[in-house]
């Protein structure tokens, strides 16, 4: 596997692959010293053309665990601000030596394109609407892991709810959840729903009230205010009455039922309770995974398939 762009083009066995070495990723992620040589000498360039918080960090961190060198680029400070091309920008970085580049871009299919300009790995960290392959990585990871199911996801129904049309994350997870065997509901207002959200394996809901009973994983998506061009729902009030998660839904859940959200979260507007107060919340762990999800990605691309590393750095 010389890319990861998309969760569509992986085979279940390279998903699982994926989740198996992130658990040794985990292990060496708990160590006191968390850090083996396996990427010495390899360079892992982030360049994000969109904000981040948590994806860039963790990819960040996850290229350090294995010892590979990092380069950061900040399209604020960068000559992309003077018109310098994207492609120029790649190949300029490329030209340095990178072996990976982790790309975020508003555009969908950008990392598909900077593959046909540089010889290096290119693993897509969010493009427009379209894939967030590592998102559900790492949200597969932590669901089979509190379950410990392996895995396998049969016979578990996973309501995602919210804003499913401007969510990549929704479009890699719906596709990873169900390649474990999950059931997916989507819940969300119609106007919320991708036209194509038809040809998906998928049920619907029109309120979460009519489904948080029954279900085992609540993932709540992101209002995502900054990629809406209209008013697709009335308020965020009336949007929050019918999807939101308040204390009273939160009681409904069943007692093993687990609660995700990928990040940054609206309090108030999908969440309205402390997710601290939510027993079965998963959020903070889904942040840890995703730094031994990423070092499993990293390590799977650069390293042509060899075993997983073990000792300690020097
Ligand atoms: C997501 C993203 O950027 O796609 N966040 C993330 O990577 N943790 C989800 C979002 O922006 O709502």
């Amino acid at each position: 596997m010389k890319h990861l762009l998309s969760i569509e083009e992986l085979t279940t066995t390279q998903l699982t692959s994926l989740l198996d070495l992130t658990d040794h990723m985990v292990e060496i992620s708990g160590r006191p010293v968390p850090k083996v040589p396996a990427l010495r000498g390899r360079t892992v360039a982030s360049v994000f053309f969109e904000e981040s918080t948590r994806t860039r960090l963790s990819f960040e961190t996850a290229a350090k665990r294995l010892s590979a060198e990092t380069m950061t680029f900040n399209v604020g400070t960068s000559s992309v601000n003077k018109g310098e091309s994207l492609r120029d920008t790649i190949e300029t970085l490329a030209a340095m030596g990178v072996d990976a580049f982790v790309v975020r871009h508003k555009s969908s299919g950008v990392p598909r394109m900077i593959t046909e300009w540089t010889d290096a790995s290119v693993i897509n960290a969010g493009d427009g609407w379209h894939q967030h392959p590592t998102q559900a990585l790492l949200d597969c990871h932590t669901i089979t892991r509190s379950f410990g199911c392996g895995n396998d996801l049969s016979g578990r129904t996973v309501a995602i709810v919210g804003d499913v049309k401007h969510s990549r994350v929704a479009r890699s997870n719906i596709r990873a959840f169900t390649m474990l065997g999950a059931e997916v509901v989507l819940v969300a207002p119609r106007t919320l729903l991708p036209p194509e959200f038809i040809d998906w394996p998928v049920r619907t809901a029109d309120a979460l009230d009519d489904v948080v009973g029954d279900i085992d994983v609540l993932y709540l998506l992101r209002m995502q205010r900054e990629r809406m061009d209209a008013a697709l729902v009335p308020s965020l009030g009336e949007y929050s009455a019918r999807f939101g998660l308040t204390s009273q839904r939160a009681r409904q859940l069943k007692h093993d039922a687990l609660v995700l959200h990928p990040g940054p979260m609206n309090r108030g507007v999908e969440i309205l309770v402390d997710p601290a107060d939510l027993p079965g919340s998963r959020i903070l762990e889904q942040v840890r995974t995703g730094v031994s999800a990423r070092m499993s990605v990293l390590y799977t691309v650069l390293s042509g398939g060899s075993v997983p590393p073990t000792g300690g750095a020097e």
